[in-house]
């Protein structure tokens, strides 16, 4: 199993005051941050763009920058993402028209591709890309909103997930995303997550540090 990665949202970051905070839980601890692309038409919301991961790295963060795309069409965004300093780019299946070709696409310009699954969405989209992706993200809450509450049908679904991982005999991060708290998740690395992304639970804490170390413990119990 690959070393846990606890990657703050930075939906849930105070935006008037975006580089302290991520600044701050990069300090206080955090792998990676996890950057929610949303665009009121494949999600009912609406988030940031490329001018901001740009910024973020023109501030001088370094630390992987892990984008989840929730938008419709995809493709056409991934280049800007590249050049804006993604490390990660995560696409829903539902929202390409061919997956494989979004998958090259990702490579193609220096970034890691990942696949990203609904509550409702099947794992058998990974059935024929399994061999492509470095990333299974798995949706414990229907996207569009931080402070959700986590389904547990993404329990089984991470055993699975992990199955399918281990059969291919690849590394591949295993990440959650929606409704990840203190309290549940050491149950989720217990299910396979290796990579957990944490909005409302993190950036809603007083101690970002505390909180991040609290979160590792539960994960090493
Ligand atoms: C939901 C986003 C999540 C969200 C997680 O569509 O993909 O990354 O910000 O927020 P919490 O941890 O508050 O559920
Ligand atoms: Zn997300």
């Amino acid at each position: 199993m690959m070393e846990p990665w606890i990657a703050p949202s930075i939906l849930s970051a105070d935006f008037a005051r975006l580089g302290e905070d991520v600044r701050a839980v990069l300090d206080a601890g955090a792998d990676m941050i996890h950057f929610d692309v949303m665009d009121n038409h494949y999600v009912p919301n609406l988030t940031i763009g490329p001018l901001v991961c740009e910024a973020l790295r023109k501030h001088g963060f370094d630390a992987p920058i892990d984008v989840h795309l929730m938008v419709k069409p995809v493709d056409r965004i991934i280049p800007d993402f590249a050049r804006a300093g993604a490390t990660w780019i995560s696409f829903h299946p539902e929202a390409s028209e061919h997956v494989d070709r979004t998958i090259e696409l990702i490579r193609e310009h220096g970034c890691r591709p990942g696949l990203v699954f609904n509550p409702a969405t099947p794992l058998n989209w990974l059935d024929h890309v399994i061999d492509k992706i470095d990333m299974i993200l798995l949706m414990s809450v229907n996207p569009g909103f931080g402070g959700q509450r986590f389904i547990p049908s993404a329990l089984p679904k991470l055993k699975a997930a992990r199955q399918r991982i281990q059969a291919s005999g690849r590394e591949i991060r295993l990440e959650i995303d929606g409704g990840v708290k203190t309290e549940n998740i050491g149950a989720i690395a217990q299910a396979g997550a290796d990579t957990f992304v944490a909005g409302s639970a993190i950036f809603g804490a007083a101690d970002y540090r505390a909180t991040i170390a609290a979160m590792r413990a539960q994960i090493a119990a």
